[in-house]
């Protein structure tokens, strides 16, 4: 048994907020209360100071396996996971070969049975990500995928999406989508406006996402299938989630960490390393999206964890991969630029860390509860700590060498510790 005691113990999903202690027998989190001091515990944490929350949850990650391994594999992606606080993360189809088939999932997640952390599959919308034939949606969802995505691809055939929306549905799993229309994009990466002028570089307008996101919650109105908008970046976007959910859509929109920390200037200063689909945009788009995650309009927080390779970052900003990673980093951003920048409330921030992300994917875990898995994450909010090293195989990131707050001491899945600072 561990005793983990005297935390500031925050679950979003019973709204607790009190420092107590947790038991943790085997696998599985046994008491939340106070705790003899004198009974016998394999292991005691003093996580005095410190906030326990579950462990954080992540909708939208690359973990490049197979076929990109040398930017990322799954067992370094699930080091920099643990090391970031994060227990389960789902990942993206956009491998080579792509996650369209039976094989390669079963494979896949045949080999993440050892790591350390839950690593959650999507499988691909189409084959190939191509967009036109659909993947065989029950024989995936059969051979252990948790939700569809094309991520990194729009789906432009829009009756091919509904129809993909409608087997969704029937598979009780969400269906998560890139929105950017390639009609609006002169060079992707970049927001087409001031900065891209002043580069002379020809820019990825927010009309190419807004179009899509108009087109795709009206689709999901109609269907009533599960839609997740994947990293929303454009002001007016926030706005059509609003006008959807308010409706009664099933629609769930996630924001990035750096979408909600950073704006187009970042370009200027970090060249490749702030270049991702869809790009940073306005000082505008970000405080609608601060105001989209202050009202619930956006639920979840999510990294896009998107590795690339020094040589691949330190090509010009129109040959250089768009994404950065962000799986260590993400909490100490939801600290640092919207809990103590006085946006959102701790339990506010976990709850689009945990238990909505649970919710979409219908997971077991995401809070604490006696009976519930053992995955929680121990963190000091108040502790400041310099960006400077990852667990993960690549560092293709524009926050090295900030000073954040929210340093992870434990993270914990299962009951066992998988990380500790
Ligand atoms: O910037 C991005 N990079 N956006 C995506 O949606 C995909 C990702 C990648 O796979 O590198």
């Amino acid at each position: 048994m561990i005793l983990i005691k005297n935390g500031r113990v925050i679950d979003p999903k019973t709204r607790l907020d009190e420092v107590t202690d947790i038991v943790i027998e085997n696998d599985k989190i046994v008491t939340i209360g106070k705790q003899d001091e004198n009974a016998e515990y394999e292991q005691v944490i003093d996580a005095s100071g410190c906030i326990v929350a579950p462990g954080l949850i992540d909708v939208h990650v690359h973990f490049r396996d197979p076929g990109f391994t040398y930017k990322e594999d799954i067992q370094t992606g699930s080091l920099a996971a643990a090391a970031g606080g994060f227990t389960t993360v789902v990942c993206m189809a956009n491998t080579k070969p792509v996650i369209d088939n039976v094989d390669t999932l079963r494979e896949l997640l045949e080999r993440a049975k050892t790591l350390p952390i839950k690593m959650l599959q999507a499988s691909a919308v189409s084959k190939g990500l191509k967009g036109e034939e659909l993947v065989d949606f029950q024989a995936m969802k059969d051979a252990g995928a948790i939700g569809f995505t094309d991520d990194g691809i729009p789906m432009m055939n829009v009756s091919k999406l509904k129809q993909a929306m409608e087997l969704a549905k029937e598979c009780n799993m969400p269906i998560s989508l890139h929105e950017e229309d390639p009609s609006f994009i002169d060079a992707p990466g970049v927001n087409k406006g001031e900065i891209s002028a002043k580069l002379g570089y020809g820019g990825a307008s927010h009309l190419a996402e807004d179009v899509m996101v108009a087109r795709d919650v009206m689709i999901a109105l109609e269907t009533g299938a599960s839609v997740d908008i994947q990293h929303i970046s454009s002001g007016y976007s926030v706005d059509l989630v609003r006008f959807a959910r308010e409706r009664g859509a099933d629609v769930v929109a996630e924001a990035s960490p750096h979408h909600f920390s950073l704006n187009e200037e970042a370009v200027l200063k970090h060249g490749t390393l702030a270049r991702m689909n869809p790009p940073l945009r306005t000082e505008w788009d970000r405080q609608k999206i601060i105001e989209g995650l202050k009202d619930d309009t956006i639920t979840i927080i999510a990294t896009d964890h998107a590795p690339h390779s020094a040589e691949e970052k330190a090509k010009s900003l129109g040959q250089a991969p768009s994404g950065i990673i962000g799986l260590e980093t993400s909490l100490a951003l939801g600290v640092t630029n919207l809990v103590k920048a006085g946006h959102l409330t701790m339990m506010q921030l976990l709850e689009k860390m945990t238990f909505n992300p649970a919710k979409l994917y219908h997971l077991e875990q995401g809070s604490i509860e006696a009976g519930k898995p053992a995955d929680l994450v121990i963190f000091n909010a108040d502790e400041q700590f310099t960006v400077d090293k990852f667990y993960s195989k690549s560092s293709n990131s524009p926050f090295v060498g900030e000073n954040l707050y929210g340093k992870i001491k434990y993270t914990i899945c299962d009951g066992k510790v998988v990380f500790e600072n």
